[in-house]
């Protein structure tokens, strides 16, 4: 995998003059030409034992850019501790129509309205299940258009954690993204309590269940949901999807719909994961997600109280060696303050009363 990374910066000039779904498209495309790479092994100071799971490293691959689990082996070769896959519905869907999915340069950020588009549960079940080498691979479950409230939306994930259960390390139930009408109210909290209720039920002894919420909530929707999950049992909240607000951008694509990411959601998520810990006293564990693009990104978040990250954004505008520089810096950072390892760093942040 060396080799593509010392390349990436002629690669991206010739991704970044298609448009930005081509450019994935032909991404995933050429991943999938290499084999399998050897998953990241655990490191002394960065692993960390998340639900019953032990993680290598922090740094993880967020959903969305492997959706129908095709190139799952390819990435944990690039070393990401792990990889999550989807969003998977039950059925196929094609998605929103296009251009669905902006590249905003200037910003370094990303807008997409791409719309849960994946193969499906049966198709990606087949790969998950012939999965050779080892590495953590999560399935990030939605619902259908059109099923995304009531006991539909119910049918539908609990269908996911079914089919699902025998192939994946761990299941997130993605009630967040944007670009689904109806989805976000699942975060409400008679519909989240009944939703958590009927899937801790069907999971059984199966995989630790996360839930992935959004960046956009306002303080008593934390609360209701933080309750909620530890009332449930969840094992890990994952904070957070894009956001539909709109921080100052510069790219001409800043009044594009959709959800955004990349640097200029940092801010706004790093806020939520904090009233996310404060919001579960650290009882949950907690995933970061949202601009994280680098080592100090990466390290505030766990002292924030993450003890996993995730990323995707950064990946496009810094490429595949990403992960293990991430690991690298996170590695000096720890040294630079006296941790002796990534655990003894997590949820120390200091806030002021001010
Ligand atoms: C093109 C694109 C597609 C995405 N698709 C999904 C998805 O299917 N399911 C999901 O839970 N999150 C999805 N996300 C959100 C990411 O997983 C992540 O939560 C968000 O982008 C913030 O992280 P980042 O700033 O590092 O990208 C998507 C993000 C992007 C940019």
């Amino acid at each position: 995998m060396g080799c593509s990374v010392a390349l990436y910066p002629i690669l991206r000039s010739f991704a970044f003059a298609l448009d930005a779904e081509r450019a994935h498209r032909a991404t995933i495309a050429a991943l999938k030409l290499l084999p399998a790479g050897r998953p990241a092994t655990s490191d002394p100071l960065l692993s960390v034992q998340v639900a019953g799971l032990d993680f290598p490293n922090p740094v993880g691959l967020a959903a969305g850019f492997d959706k129908d689990a095709e190139v799952f082996g390819q990435m944990l070769g690039f070393g990401f501790g792990f990889v999550e896959v989807g969003t998977l519905s039950p059925l196929p869907q094609a998605g929103n129509p296009r251009p669905r999915l902006f590249r905003l340069a200037e910003d370094e950020a990303v807008i997409n309205r791409m719309g849960f588009n994946n193969a499906g549960q049966a198709a990606a079940l087949q790969r998950l299940a012939a999965r050779r080498r080892g590495g953590l691979v999560g399935v990030n479950l939605g619902a259908n258009k059109d099923r995304a409230s009531g006991d539909a939306a119910i049918a539908d994930y609990s269908a996911g954690v079914v089919a699902m259960t025998g192939v994946a390390d761990y299941l997130t139930i993605n009630i967040s993204s944007p670009n689904t009408p109806g989805l976000r109210g699942l975060q409400d909290e008679g519909a989240l309590d009944a939703l958590l209720a009927a899937i801790i039920e069907v999971r059984g002894a199966g995989p630790p269940i996360f839930l992935k919420v959004a960046p956009d909530l306002e303080p008593a929707q934390v609360d209701a949901i933080a309750r909620t999950a530890l009332e449930r049992k969840l094992d890990g909240l994952i904070v957070g999807n894009t956001t539909l607000s709109r921080p100052s951008l510069r790219s001409t694509y800043r009044e594009e719909a959709g959800g955004l990411s990349g640097t200029p959601l940092k801010r706004l998520a790093l806020a939520r994961l904090r009233d996310f810990r404060s919001a579960t006293s650290g009882e949950l564990p907690l995933i970061a997600a949202g601009g994280i693009a680098s080592g100090e990104d990466a390290f505030e978040r766990i002292r924030a109280g993450a003890s996993l990250i995730q990323l995707y954004t950064a990946l496009v505008y810094h490429g595949p060696g990403l992960a293990r520089q991430i690991n690298r810096e996170l590695k000096r950072l720890l040294a630079d303050h006296g941790f002796a390892r990534l655990t003894d760093a997590i949820g120390t942040e200091k806030r002021g009363a001010c």
